[in-house]
């Protein structure tokens, strides 16, 4: 496509010129697709969620607008504090050779880089050995955090009458580097948040579960079931993170309740339970003015919500009661019976699951009972096990 209207030219003088019309057009219009792409990738790297997947659209992108066969960032083993992106080797194109001596190769480049001050951005063949391999320059450029390279953006093998490597691609890996160190700064900043986030989050839980040994871990355990029946039953990722952080927190209000009450060992008296009756109510207050936790306070209000309508805290029947109340249900349930208690001792999980299955319909939603069968309970047993030892040790 060119952007520069038919002129008719009847001279050699004139050929000339019409090509050199073409060319510069054709120059123009590369430069408005490359100067068009460096926007949206920035537009598009501001949005933090995600990291790997949006990595992926941006070597493609970048990749389709360059004139190179292949186009790759390789993150540092361990430099960076995101840590699905750590030694993460991420590609566009057609590699010039197998992944695994590509991902070695690159990972040279960059600990050769790796705080140099003077990079050399042009690789050729003889002199790196990912050039080498390639048979053409490689052009890598740094991808830098607070000073210090944390990935290399590399492109190979480019296409074209040219072979050689343009001042103006040069200057737009640069720039697409320099988008990759602020994306990568946000994201730190994000898990950095999250980290602190958790933390708190944690703290407040195991403060609860510490006021009774036997529910020692209860939560975290909750907490395990809860986002592996979400992803069971097919919701996204963001939210099966949010089904993890309301297992954590579901009990919260039980900081309420007397520990006499929360840890007798016999029969409640129907004051003692009226008590315990509160906690979803208490814990909703606790949490609801974190902007962060909006998403799981439904199910920190109607865990104990039960299908038939014979739960509390405001007896919901079927589908009126949230999603994240019926999941959390189950997983509560699950780990209530699969431990120990001061009045019992664990169930077998065969046992466990036969309950929750007798009760699909009545304490339990029908449609979820068999996903939540399904789950693969081993990553819970050995969750379980580490509270188990650490109460042992404990006590
Ligand atoms: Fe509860
Ligand atoms: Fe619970």
């Amino acid at each position: 496509m060119s952007l520069v209207p038919d002129i008719e030219l009847p001279t050699a003088a004139g050929d000339r010129m019409a090509r050199t019309l073409d060319q510069f057009s054709d120059k123009l219009l590369q430069a408005y697709e490359e100067i068009n792409l460096l926007f949206r990738l920035a537009r598009f790297l501001n949005c933090v969620s995600e990291p790997a997947e949006l990595l992926k659209v941006f070597c493609s992108q970048v990749q389709q607008v360059l004139p190179f066969r292949w186009l790759a960032i390789r993150f540092d083993p361990k430099g960076t504090q995101v840590q699905e992106l750590n030694d993460g080797l991420f590609t566009a194109g057609e590699l010039p050779c197998p992944r695994g001596q590509f991902a070695q190769l690159s990972s040279e480049i960059l600990q050769r880089f790796s705080g140099v001050d003077d990079w050399t951005r042009l690789l050729s063949p003889g002199a790196d050995d990912l050039a080498t391999v390639a048979g053409a320059d490689v052009l890598a450029e740094p991808v830098t955090h607070d000073g210090r390279v944390i990935a290399v953006l590399i492109a190979g093998n480019k296409d074209g009458d040219d072979p050689q490597i343009s001042s103006a691609e040069t200057q737009f890996l640069d720039a697409a580097a320099g988008f990759l160190g602020v994306f990568h700064a946000n994201i730190s900043r994000l898990a950095e948040q999250q980290a602190f986030f958790f933390g708190t989050v944690r703290a407040l839980t195991s403060s609860i579960d510490a006021k009774d040994r036997y529910t020692r871990g209860h939560s975290e355990r909750v907490a395990v079931l809860a986002a592996q029946a979400a992803a069971a039953i097919g919701l996204p990722r963001k939210t099966v993170e949010q089904y993890h952080i309301a297992g954590l927190v579901h009990d919260v209000g039980k900081i309420g309740i007397p520990e006499a009450v929360l840890t007798k060992t016999g029969r409640l008296t129907p004051e003692e339970f009226e008590h315990i009756k509160k906690h979803p109510v208490t814990g909703y207050g606790i949490l609801k003015d974190i902007p962060a936790l909006s998403e799981v306070l439904p199910g920190v209000l109607h865990h104990h919500e039960r299908w038939d309508g014979g739960g509390y805290p405001h007896k919901l029947v079927g589908g009126d009661i949230p999603l994240i109340g019926r999941v959390l249900a189950l997983a509560d349930t699950f780990d209530a019976m699969s431990s120990n208690r001061s009045y019992r001792p664990a169930m077998p999980h065969d046992q466990v699951l036969a309950e929750i299955r007798r009760c699909a319909g009545t304490q339990f939603d029908p449609a979820l009972v068999p996903a939540f069968c399904s789950l693969d309970f081993s990553e819970f047993d050995r969750v379980l096990k580490q509270h188990q030892f650490a109460g042992a040790i404990a006590a």
